[in-house]
């Protein structure tokens, strides 16, 4: 074998990414895997749109099938994004023995079990490191590193679009939409940029990484996602003054019978290492029983960090293939069949403290109602602030609690709500890590 073939679907942000590292590194790339990566066939929409690196005219095509059926290539990546087509492409590249690399984790999130099992089935390798938290190795750490421990939690920052969201409002106290059309613009954002703030990217990795590390098939439905488009410059300054920061948290953890695989913005003790990772970088907080915590921070999103990420996969596959490794060992680190499914704990059954804001008149008997409905649901009161005062405007009562059940919680905020005392929704933002 003179060269590893390679054939990219999808030619955008990472695409480009990689197609300069190919061309950029190819020297030391072949150095590394003692044959040259050739790039042969590449697969966009439109075959005239501008792109951020340049290739062969000739080996562009708008048919992906055929670089998932074609002779001429050893390893297929995707990085066109989304479920249809992906699902079939992936499905085919693997069928026809092609060692897949994706850095598509809506794909894997969704049906990550058909693509694990048909990896395992055609004996081929399955590469997905850009997949989640840009270039942090945080699948590998957990396939490899950690293979001998037994991990109880997962969790961190996994979407850079929604940190440095986050982070700006937070230092520069701008407007949410301003600073997403910077973080579009920087090639961090998905092709919805709604999946990155509405916390659904976070729970695609997330669910990514919870059945990974505990070995368990994850129905995303069961994951619990909330996002940042309802948090303010108010909630934002209210946490700084209770000594806090906001993060886009993404949880996986393992109970005694089940698993929280979950994501929600959380407030953050403003000296937790977690609360000081800003801007598009991501962190991971791995718990394992034999080595204990290890955390990994890293640039998360945008092309360079996700395609170093995809081109270290493409290594790791082209050496096996030269050694004649590839496919000896199941994709996933444990044969498919030997994952078995944990529940997933229903979110009403989590325990935490939480900020809530009101927006309520400054009426005598208002913030006694409210705290009247809280302990009726046993939500015990652990501070209060009142910010404003005008004459008949609603002003922000912010108060925190001590540890509640979600259901509760629910239960009393449905019960405030119904006494239509509150001019705007109601925010609630859960305390992690505190005490
Ligand atoms: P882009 O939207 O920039 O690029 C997608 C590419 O796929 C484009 O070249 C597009 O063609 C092609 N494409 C899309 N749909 C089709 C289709 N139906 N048929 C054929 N070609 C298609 O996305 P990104 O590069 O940002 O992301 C690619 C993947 O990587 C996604 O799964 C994303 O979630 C993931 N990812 C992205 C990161 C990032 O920071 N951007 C980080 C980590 C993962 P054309 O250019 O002609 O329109
Ligand atoms: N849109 C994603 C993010 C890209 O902002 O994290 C990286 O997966």
């Amino acid at each position: 074998m003179d060269s590893i073939k390679i054939g990219m679907i999808g030619f955008g942000t990472v695409g480009a990414g990689v197609v300069n590292l190919l061309q950029d590194r190819g020297d030391s790339l072949a150095e590394r895997v003692g044959v040259k990566l050739e790039l042969v066939r590449v697969s966009v929409r439109d075959i005239n749109a501008k792109r951020d690196a340049r290739v062969d005219p000739l080996m562009l095509t708008t048919d992906p099938y055929e670089i998932a059926n074609s002779d001429n290539v050893d390893i297929v990546i995707e990085v066109m994004g989304g479920e249809e087509p992906a699902i079939g492409l992936a499905l085919q590249s693997l069928k026809n023995g092609k060692h897949l690399v994706t850095a598509n984790k809506l794909l894997l999130a969704m049906r990550g079990e058909q693509v694990y099992q048909a990896a395992e089935d055609a004996g081929v390798e399955l590469g997905f490191e850009g997949a989640v938290a840009g270039a942090i190795p945080i699948i590998r750490s957990i396939k490899n590193a950690f293979a001998a421990d037994r991990i109880s939690q997962v969790q961190g920052i996994v979407n850079g679009t929604g940190n440095y969201i986050l982070s700006r409002m937070t230092d520069e106290g701008k407007a949410f939409d301003e600073i997403l059309k910077d973080a579009q613009a920087l090639g961090y954002a998905e092709a919805d940029p709604t999946f990155d703030v509405e916390g659904i990217d976070s729970a695609h990795k997330i669910a990514i990484l919870g059945s990974l590390g505990f070995e368990t098939p994850i129905d995303f439905g069961d994951v619990y996602t909330e996002g940042i488009s309802a948090i303010t410059p108010e909630d934002i300054d209210m946490a700084r003054e209770f000594g806090y920061r906001i993060k886009l948290l993404a949880i996986a953890k393992r109970n005694t019978d089940s698993i929280d695989v979950r994501v929600h913005p959380a407030m953050i003790p403003a000296d937790n290492l977690i609360a000081n990772v800003n801007g598009a970088l991501n962190s991971v907080e791995v718990v394992c029983d034999v080595s204990g915590t290890s955390m990994l921070v890293g640039p998360g999103a945008g092309s360079g960090p996700t395609a170093s990420a995809v081109m270290g996969d493409v290594v790791d596959i082209s050496r096996k293939i030269i050694n004649g490794a590839a496919g000896k060992t199941p994709p996933l680190s444990v044969p498919c069949k030997s994952r078995t499914k944990i529940p997933v704990r229903p979110m009403d059954e989590v325990m935490s403290e939480y900020y809530l804001r009101f927006t309520v008149p400054d009426r005598t008997g208002v913030l006694s109602m409210i705290a009247s409905a809280l302990g009726r649901h046993k939500i015990s009161i652990s501070s209060m602030i009142q910010r404003g005062r005008m004459e008949n405007e609603p002003v922000s009562v912010v108060l925190t609690t001590h540890m509640a059940k979600e259901a509760n919680l629910k239960k009393a905020l449905g019960e405030i709500d119904d006494m239509n005392v509150c001019a705007a929704e109601t925010m609630a933002i859960r305390m992690v890590g505190a005490g």
